[in-house]
């Protein structure tokens, strides 16, 4: 377990970065932590990490999963809005393991089997600043 204090968006990116450069690139990876905690801007971190270019991150509300390719190969799913039953259709077994997967809202993919041993990233806010827990 590593724990991080952010004080910027930046800096949050730095940590990201250089946490998905140390993955072999076939990692799930869920993050947790509460609305406009940081989640997007770690995914860009680790997407600069992966050698792909950041500025191809986003989360568009009604957009369950995009895919970036760089270097590695990157998925990206928001679960805010998902349901169970979307998650279930998307067969996410059938890429795993060819490229970096990363939840934000980490918690809603618990139950899949996926998730099971996955890398656990905590965002909590405190006050300004950010702490940043990450759980191998
Ligand atoms: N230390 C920090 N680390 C990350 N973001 C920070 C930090 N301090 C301030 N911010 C700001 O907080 C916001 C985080 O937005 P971001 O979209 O990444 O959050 P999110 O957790 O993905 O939100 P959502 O729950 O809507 O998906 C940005 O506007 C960012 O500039
Ligand atoms: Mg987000």
């Amino acid at each position: 377990m590593h724990e991080f204090i952010s004080k910027s968006e930046e800096e949050t990116k730095a940590i990201a970065r250089e946490f998905s450069a140390s993955l072999k690139g076939q990692e799930v990876v869920l993050i947790y932590g509460p609305l406009a905690s940081g989640k997007t801007v770690f995914v860009k971190g680790m997407a600069s990490g992966l050698g792909i270019d950041e500025d191809l991150v986003s989360s568009p509300t009604f957009t369950i999963m995009n895919i970036y390719t760089g270097e590695k190969l990157l998925f990206h799913l928001d679960l805010y809005r998902a349901e169970e039953k979307e998650l279930d259709l998307l067969g996410i077994e059938d890429f795993l393991g060819m490229g970096v997967l990363a939840v934000e809202w980490g918690e809603k993919a618990e139950s899949q089997p996926w998730a099971e041993g996955s890398i656990r990233i905590r965002i909590l806010p405190q006050g300004e600043e950010r702490k940043i827990i990450i759980e191998k």
